[in-house]
């Protein structure tokens, strides 16, 4: 241990602690701008300078690891007037155009700028500097300014802090690296490494590095405007799905807490704003079980060894980012990857077949979108996959922070809400299709159904406990399935992914099945999740959320008990894997 004194206040801290981790044990707050627990510490903003007794320069809070005796002021007039030059300087290339910003009032920038008294509202919803500031503007204009509007990550340079949040979640949490610092002195700045494009550069488009930029400096495409215009056409029928993991965080943004606002208002909001129908892809999550579950059981003990003597497990499939980075990098897992659609878009092949039909729609006429906490599915939209020849199966999909927007700026009183309920059919789902939503859901919704079906008996639901492997980032455990044993791994985060593909190539580990999903804590941490400013990663709780819903709330907690998926395979697909469940809900994973 190291005794340090802040403020005046004595604390024993372990070794090699910052003295912002010490401050924070004494219920001392420094502000921060670029620091991320866990990510990033690189020390570039300047917002949490100290003094140390006896040293000269203002010491990083973030960075600066204590010593034995070290004495620490967190506030004083040297302090703050550091602070903000800092921010000054910051503003000098910042266009703190807020009224127009997607971020405003989740921005650090912005309520650093207001604490410090450096800016403060207008009358207009904008922020405006107090004092002129002493630093020249220098934003950037022209050419090094645009970016293109079609690409799912869209990224204002004159926002940008210089932070690095956005390199170290790409890097650290995936693996790929598609940010980097560019430029040097006055022209600085943060781009696509080696100025490759971001697909060229390997993007999955996660939107990690969007969920953890300060400020509005990186934020989504925005595609509502054409469901809003969809709404508009009196001849198209509108359909949303909406996703297991959107539910537990909607309200953000809306005045509630994570978790308030529940499912039956999503619907009463999306109804008010001129949708036709919602359904719950957690339905369609039932039915991913149905047929991943029955491709998993089929499969075990037929896997042959690779040249290399590497037995590889079945793969899940249901994260777009996932999928994108094996067709990308990772050839022999893909060719192991379960062929089951993702939820999302199972769903949109049943609502252009069998709920068309049922409804005498024309499948060219429906105009149907997920409402989903991933940028990633933007891109799955777009995959190739039509269950009628040249109508596309979604025709969208819109990021939970999207529909925040959208709300907000409609006018629409989520408070005076009366909650509605799903559509139906479609609109009934188990708890095993809400916890796909989080890290390990996927894998245990498949064993409590594929169980079932292996013994005939109903397994506890919470009795499948996973363990961290002695390797690494993943976590695993093998189930007796009658009399098969299951050998399962789970992994968050592309980087643990690549970790554990590696251990598999060389053969030190060896699984039946693996769940890979690309955000931390699963979909639940999601990169179109809302962002509530903080400074850590809010998808453990959010996932907590889902897993509660499952063990409280929802009287059926296995798939193959909802009735609606029980009455798709009565009326429609005849049975798990039949010839129509592979040609409406399977796909084969080619670029
Ligand atoms: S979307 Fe994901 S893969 Fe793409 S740059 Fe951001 S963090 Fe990296
Ligand atoms: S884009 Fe955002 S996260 Fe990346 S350096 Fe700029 S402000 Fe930081
Ligand atoms: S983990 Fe979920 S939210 Fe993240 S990219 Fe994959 S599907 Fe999207
Ligand atoms: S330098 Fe510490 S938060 Fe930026």
């Amino acid at each position: 241990m190291v005794n340090v004194v802040i403020d005046n206040k004595a604390l024993a801290v372990a070794e090699n602690s910052t003295i912002l981790q010490a401050a924070e044990q004494l219920g001392i707050s420094i502000p921060t701008l670029c620091y991320f627990a866990d990510l990033n510490d690189i020390g570039a903003c300047r917002m949490c300078v100290v003094e140390v007794v006896g040293e000269e320069r203002l010491a990083a809070a973030c960075n600066t690891v204590v010593r034995e005796g070290m004495e620490v002021i967190t506030s004083s007039d040297a302090i703050t007037e550091a602070r903000i030059t800092a921010l000054r300087l910051l503003l000098s290339q910042h266009d703190l155009n807020c009224a127009y910003c997607n971020r405003s009032e989740t921005c650090k920038l912005q309520s650093l700028l207001l604490e410090y008294g450096v800016a403060q509202w207008d009358d207009w919803g904008n922020v405006v500097e107090v004092t002129p500031n002493p630093y020249a503007k220098q934003l950037v204009k022209g050419r090094r300014a645009k970016w293109p509007s079609d690409i799912i990550v869209q990224r204002d340079t004159n926002k940008c802090v210089k932070c690095g949040r956005c390199i170290a979640a790409c890097d650290k949490l995936e693996n790929i690296g598609v940010w980097s610092f560019v430029g040097s002195g006055a022209f600085s700045n943060v781009g696509v490494a080696d100025g490759l494009s971001m697909r060229d550069a390997g993007c999955v488009g996660c939107g990690q590095c969007i969920t953890h930029c300060p400020t509005g400096a990186l934020t989504e495409r925005d595609d509502v405007e054409a469901l809003k215009a969809a709404i508009a056409d009196p001849e198209i029928t509108t359909v949303v799905q909406i996703a297991p993991a959107t539910r537990t965080s909607w309200g953000v943004g809306l005045g509630a807490e994570d978790g308030e606002l529940g499912v039956e208002t999503m619907v009463a909001a999306l109804k008010q704003l001129g949708v036709d129908y919602v359904f719950d892809t957690s339905l369609a999550a039932d039915l991913t079980i149905m047929e991943e579950g029955t491709e998993l059981l089929s499969g075990l003990g037929a896997g042959v060894p690779d040249e290399h003597g590497i037995t590889w497990p079945m793969f899940t499939s249901c994260c777009p980012a996932w999928v994108r980075r094996a067709k990308d990098c990772h050839p022999d897992a893909l060719a192991h990857l379960s062929s089951a659609k993702s939820p999302m878009m199972m769903l949109g092949a049943v609502i252009k077949t069998w709920f068309a039909e049922k409804q005498q729609l024309d499948p060219a006429k429906i105009y149907s979108v997920a409402l989903m906490p991933c940028t990633a599915k933007k891109h799955e939209v777009k995959l190739p996959m039509e269950a009628n020849p040249g109508i596309p199966d979604m025709d969208g999909s819109l990021t939970t922070r999207e529909l925040i927007r959208w709300v907000h700026s409609s006018g629409v009183d989520v408070s005076s809400l009366e909650p509605l309920p799903l559509d139906n059919p479609l609109g009934e789902y188990t708890g095993a299709g809400v916890i796909f939503g989080t890290t390990g859901g996927v894998m245990e919704a498949a064993l409590r159904t594929a169980y079932f079906v292996a013994t005939g008996q109903l397994p506890p639901p919470d009795g499948f406990e996973f363990a961290v492997s002695e390797h690494g980032g993943w976590v695993e455990a093998t189930f007796e399935l009658g009399e098969t044993a299951v050998r399962c791994a789970v992994a968050h985060g592309l980087s643990n992914a690549e970790a554990l593909l590696d251990a598999i190539g060389t053969g030190a580990v060896e699984y039946d099945f693996v769940e890979i999903m690309a955000c931390p804590s699963g979909c639940a941490g999601g990169g179109g999740q809302p962002i509530d400013g903080s400074e850590a990663e809010l998808g453990l709780e959010r996932g907590n959320t889902l897993r509660m819903l499952d063990k409280t709330k929802l009287p059926l907690r296995y798939s193959h008990e909802n009735p609606q998926v029980k009455m798709l395979y009565e009326e429609y697909f005849g049975e798990p894997c039949s010839e129509r469940a592979h040609h409406l809900l399977h796909t084969v994973h080619v670029d």
